[in-house]
């Protein structure tokens, strides 16, 4: 069976650290090895927190220019908007009306969204997970490379993918598989590290964004929460030092050392004379990203043209498999 991931972000907030490593990065690493590949911009599930759907176009604009400066080519993959297939809202109806409030009451990031007054949450954000499932399904896709937090609706997905199959008694939509890298599965906030950075912590100093200058990246890195002691020469003696390990783990991923060979290398140093070494290796690495998303965020009618191209070859798939999926269900 031909391979084909389909993967998003939400248009919210400021695009960081922790989307780039657990996703976009992990998309570019997989390239070569998968037939066809959909890189959306999920704009309608932005709506589901009125909170964050400000900004919605310049944030939409700003993820499309991040995909394609890290080295997502919109040539050879489909970089589109959510909003402009409106399949995927079609198929999210029809997947309402075989999903259980069950099965959408367990998902955690519901739970920790709506808060303590459920009632008073609102559709959208209840039904999110089902419109997620359209957004994969529409499209067949067979892979969903997302980090550790997406795994719970990758999962509901399949489990909504066989409900449907059962439901018109034909193998109509493959079950698809999450792709979760263990080291890039969870990046933690550089102000505590037990938990992930977030696009929704109210402290900017908890996240590095990809459109931070090389002053406030340095910044970012001086003031992150680490402990007194020094650098140990084994990971597992790290134990539960989070902040530590969450730091180091970050020079090992940009640096391509393991965990092991970054705390031989600064055993018995103190982190003031770690971090400026993990500054300006993050500097390096995001000063060419960030110059050319300016460059493409600039330059809007060419984005605009890529996002076209994107949504064309999106709505060529979609409208074919919607046809196929009107028909199971005995629509006229
Ligand atoms: P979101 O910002 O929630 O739309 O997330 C977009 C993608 O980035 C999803 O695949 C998330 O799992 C991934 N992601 C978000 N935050 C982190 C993090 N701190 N560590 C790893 N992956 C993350
Ligand atoms: N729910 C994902 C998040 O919060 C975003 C998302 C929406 C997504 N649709 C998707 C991710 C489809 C992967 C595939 O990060």
């Amino acid at each position: 069976m031909p391979t084909r991931i389909l993967s998003g972000i939400r248009p919210t907030g400021h695009i960081h650290l922790g989307n780039y490593l657990g996703a976009i990065r992990s998309w570019v690493s997989m390239i070569d090895q998968v037939d066809e590949r959909l890189f959306c911009i999920v704009d309608q599930h932005a709506l589901t927190t009125a909170e964050d759907a400000k900004d919605l176009r310049k944030n939409t604009l700003t993820i499309a220019a991040a995909y394609i400066a890290s080295g997502i080519d919109p040539v050879k993959n489909h970089i589109f908007v959510q909003s402009h297939v409106p399949y995927h809202t079609e198929l999210a109806w029809y997947f309402n009306c075989i999903t259980p409030m069950g099965w959408l009451s367990r998902m955690t990031q519901f739970k920790d969204k709506a808060g303590k007054n459920k009632d008073q949450a609102m559709t959208g954000l209840f039904v999110y997970p089902a419109l997620m499932a359209a957004d994969i399904l529409i499209y067949k896709a067979t892979h969903v490379p997302v980090g550790e937090d997406q795994k719970q609706h990758v999962e509901l997905t399949r489990d909504i993918a066989q409900a449907f199959n059962n439901y018109v008694n034909t193998n109509i939509f493959p079950l698809p598989d999450p792709i979760i890298k263990s080291e890039t599965a969870r990046i933690m906030s550089l102000r505590d590290g037990s938990k992930k950075m977030s696009k929704s912590d109210p402290s900017d100093y908890s996240r590095i964004h990809l459109l931070d200058d090389d002053e406030t990246i340095d910044l970012k890195i001086r003031k992150a929460k680490t402990d007194a002691e020094p650098i140990p020469g084994s990971a597992e003696a790290l134990g539960e030092r989070l902040e530590a390990k969450n730091l180091l783990s970050l020079y090992s991923l940009f640096t391509q050392k393991s965990l092991a060979e970054v705390c031989l290398e600064f055993e018995g140093k103190q982190f003031s004379e770690f971090k400026p070494k993990l500054a300006s290796t993050l500097i390096d690495h995001l000063s060419p990203i960030r110059s050319t998303m300016h460059e493409l965020l600039a330059d809007e009618a060419s984005l605009l043209q890529y996002l076209k191209k994107g949504a064309d070859a999106a709505n060529a798939i979609a409208c074919k498999n919607m046809h196929e999926i009107r028909q199971s269900l005995n629509m006229v």
